[in-house]
Parts: structure tokens; C-alpha cells; sequence
């Protein structure tokens, strides 16, 4: 019998084929039984007559439990008030395992509960749109750099010379070497690409000791990061904005159930078209002190601020030109003001917060070389990084996005644990 998936039902319809899943659901109503099955790519209801089975299959469907695996065989038959719209008329069930004492029942649980068994809550409806809609983002990500001209360079997860701050490194013995740093950003790494391809891109997980629980933070998380030679500042923010508008579009174009099924108000993201909105710090800190923040001129935007900022606009938030204090040491010097670089964060609406961090990078030798030492970073791990301002240095610049959180914002998530299928977080390590 040909094994058929859901999701391609409407191909089959009147033929017999056989389903292989796991039982999400059942329910009785007179001589009918009904399966609910999902295989992955769909669900469907498997309708089960008593006058047409032999006992043998009708007993079935008492031996039959919550997320036990099966396959069953019948025929499809178009029924528009199903969901998905077509339903399996049963002939034959074959039990692959019982499954026992399933701990996710259709009541209510307490999110700790879930996540300690994330093994199994990924098999829950939500969980399992939330893993289509990120699916889509990755593949729109690769779609677009690949289709702007941009190399794929993957950049080493262990390094010697510290990417963003020492604040939040988690460290790690490297054979003679002492210690290594699970790589916080590949960005140095690309910037050395970059002189060799012009456009470059990375797409891998980084690290950040994040010390503190937020619905924001991750220890382990997904990172994109472009970068491109004889780029400044202001061209890299628009080729932020399109790629942002680029990922909004391929999500409502392909996974629109999905935000259905997630309840997401869609309008909010068919309104995320060009231009964004662009702030400057300066102005930026003085919009916040009239919101009530007692954020000073000096200080990076903390996630509240983020929050009510964002909570008042329906469009993304470039905020330029951050103080040099409030930045990582590699980014550019602002020519007009020594006190600023030349940098932006984008801040997503609805009150969900940056998503994306970016800059052009320093390119003179001697600035380089000082602000390193005012960092105290180890200048002896940075000759190679220095080398790029020695050998035809030019202006460049890059951004790195958190596929978290731009999953947590586009499905419309409260928390980001949700956005990644096994979250690391400060007090999570299982499973
Ligand atoms: O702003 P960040 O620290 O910038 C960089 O790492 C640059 N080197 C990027 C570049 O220019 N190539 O991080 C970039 C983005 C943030 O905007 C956020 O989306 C995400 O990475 N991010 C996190 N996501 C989840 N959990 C965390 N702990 C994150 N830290 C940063
Ligand atoms: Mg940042």
C-alpha cells in the first residue's frame, strides 16, 4: 500500500493509502471511532465504521492511546468540514508501540513542566508551527544572501581572541594553548572574508554567558551575520531593512496558516514595509526620558526601554550613532563627533526589542590598535584581525540578526524559548 503524507492528500483523493504517525487524539460518537493522526506534515481525522471492520480492527481502537505510533490504510475522501479538508475511511490498523502514561495532556501546564520535557512538547500543535514559521526564515535567510551576491563563510566556534566583551565568554581548555572562548560572533572572521569576497555571510550558533533571565536572552543561539567591503554605515542599514522586509514577505507569502494557527495578528506584519523608521541615539535618549525612562545620555538601551519604544511604533526602529562607551571596541569612529561610532540597532515593534546589531568597522591601523587597549582585550590574540588594516584596508561594514528573536517577533511569542527547538538558558541545560 503506498505511504502517503498528509500534506499531499490532495493528490490521492479516492485512492487507498497508508498514513504513519502517532495518535494525537480520539474520540466516539455511536458505532464511528475517530482517530486524530498527525504525521509530521499534517493531521487528519481516520473515521472508523463498525458494520465495515472485522473485530479484530474495531478493537483496535481501545488498545490505541495518546501518541502511540501507528500506520493506518483507507481510502481518502474529500470532506470540506474537516480540517485540512479530507478524511481517511479506515480498513486497516497496524500498532507500531503503545505508548504509556503520555505526560503531555490536552489540559494546561506550567512552562517548566513543558520545557523539561521539550523532547515531547515539540510535538505539540503550537510548538510545531513555531518550528514551520523558523524553518521558513532559515530558508529565506539563505535565499537571500545567496541571491544578493553574498559568499557563505562559516566561521570557527572556537577562538582566541574575544568578538563583542569579556563579560559574557564562556571559556574552554584548548590542548596548549590555555584557554579558548565559544565564539560570541564570527564577525572578526568575516571581516577577513570580506576582503577576499566583497560580500560575505555567516550563519551558525554563538555563545553569551548571559547571566540574567530575560524573555530575550539565550546562552546558545542562532546568528546571521552579513558583512560587506566599501560599505558604510548608512548602506548597510538599507540592506538591513530590505533583508528584514525580504524574511516579513516570505513568512506571509508561506506560512500564513501557521501565523493563523498561531493567532498572530497578521496586519501587524503586512505593515513592515520600507523605509523604517530612523533615530538617532541622541534623540532616541530624549524620547525615552519623556516616556518616564531614567536612562542616561551614555548608557545602552536596556530591554524595558526597548519595550516601550518599540510598544509605541508599528514599524522597525533604526537607532544610529550609539555613544563609543556603550559599543564594542571595533566599531568606527564617528568623523564629525570622536564621542559617537558609527553604528545602528534594529529594534523590532510591539515591544519586542532589538534584533539586529550593527556598525561599520574601524579601519585605521592606530584607532584600531588604541581602542583594543582600552578594552584590555589581549592584543597579542588580534594581529591577524590588525593585519586586515594593513593590507588594503577599506571602509566596510556588517550586522549580525538573532534568528531567535526575529522568530520570537514574527510568530508573536512572549518568551524566546520558544523560538529554538532545545533552548540554553541560565537554568536550563536538559534536555
Ligand atoms: O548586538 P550583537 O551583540 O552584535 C554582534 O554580535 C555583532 N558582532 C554582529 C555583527 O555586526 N556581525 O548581537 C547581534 C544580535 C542581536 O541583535 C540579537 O538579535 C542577537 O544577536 N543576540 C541574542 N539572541 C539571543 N540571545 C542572546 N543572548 C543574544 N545576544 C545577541
Ligand atoms: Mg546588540
Amino acid at each position: 500500500m503506498s505511504w502517503v503524507y498528509i500534506k499531499d492528500f490532495k493528490d490521492h483523493v479516492g485512492e487507498e493509502v497508508t498514513v504513519k504517525g502517532w495518535l494525537y487524539n480520539k474520540r466516539k460518537s455511536g458505532k464511528i471511532r475517530f482517530l486524530i493522526v498527525r504525521d509530521g506534515t499534517g493531521y487528519v481525522q481516520c473515521v472508523m465504521v463498525k458494520v465495515e471492520l472485522p473485530e479484530e480492527e474495531w478493537s483496535k481502537f481501545s488498545d490505541l492511546t495518546q501518541e502511540s505510533s501507528l500506520e493506518v490504510t483507507g481510502k481518502i475522501r474529500a470532506e470540506k468540514r474537516a480540517p485540512g479538508g479530507y478524511e481517511l475511511d479506515v480498513n486497516h490498523i497496524r500498532i507500531v508501540q503503545i505508548a504509556q502514561d503520555y505526560p503531555i495532556t490536552p489540559k494546561e501546564h506550567g512552562v517548566d513542566f513543558l520545557l523539561e520535557r521539550r523532547h515531547l512538547w515539540l510535538r505539540s500543535s503550537r510548538q510545531h508551527l513555531i518550528m514551520q514559521v523558523r524553518n521558513e526564515i532559515i530558508k529565506a535567510t539563505r535565499d537571500y544572501f545567496y541571491d544578493n551576491g553574498f559568499i557563505l563563510i562559516d566561521t570557527p566556534l572556537i577562538t582566541g581572541s574575544i568578538g563583542e566583551t569579556a563579560s559574557t565568554l564562556f571559556e574552554t581548555e584548548y590542548y596548549d594553548f590555555g584557554t579558548a572562548f565559544l565564539a560570541q560572533t564570527g564577525q572578526l572572521y568575516l571581516e577577513a572574508a570580506c576582503m577576499a569576497h566583497g560580500r560575505v555571510y555567516g550563519f551558525g550558533p554563538s555563545f553569551r554567558a548571559e547571566k540574567s533571565k530575560t524573555r530575550r536572552h539565550l546562552s546558545e543561539y542562532w546568528h546571521v551575520e552579513g558583512e560587506v567591503a566599501f560599505c558604510d554605515n548608512d548602506e548597510n542599514i538599507d540592506i538591513q531593512e530590505d533583508y528584514v522586509c525580504y524574511l516579513v514577505l516570505r513568512v506571509l507569502d508561506r506560512c500564513r496558516s501557521q501565523l493563523e494557527g498561531l493567532e498572530r495578528d497578521i496586519s501587524k506584519l503586512e505593515n513592515i514595509t520600507k523605509p523604517f523608521h530612523r533615530f538617532s541615539y541622541d534623540d532616541t535618549i530624549k524620547m525615552l526620558q519623556e516616556m518616564g525612562s531614567d536612562i542616561k545620555w551614555g548608557e545602552d538601551l536596556g530591554g524595558d526601554d526597548e519595550t516601550i519604544l518599540t510598544e509605541k511604533y508599528n514599524k522597525p526602529i533604526f537607532v544610529i550613532n550609539y555613544p563609543a562607551q556603550a559599543k564594542a571596541f571595533y566599531m568606527k569612529r564617528h568623523p564629525d563627533n570622536p564621542e559617537l561610532v558609527l553604528c545602528s540597532d534594529l529594534l523590532a515593534p510591539e515591544g519586542y526589542g532589538e534584533i539586529i546589531g550593527a556598525s561599520q568597522r574601524e579601519d585605521d591601523y592606530d584607532l584600531l590598535i588604541k581602542r583594543i587597549r582600552e578594552e584590555n582585550l589581549p592584543e597579542e590574540a588580534y594581529g591577524w584581525y590588525l593585519d586586515l588594516r594593513k593590507y588594503g584596508s577599506v571602509p566596510h561594514s556588517g550586522f549580525g540578526l538573532g534568528i531567535e528573536r526575529t522568530v520570537t517577533w514574527i510568530c508573536g511569542l512572549h518568551h524566546i524559548r520558544e523560538a529554538i527547538p532545545f533552548p540554553r538558558m541560565l537554568y536550563r541545560l536538559y534536555p
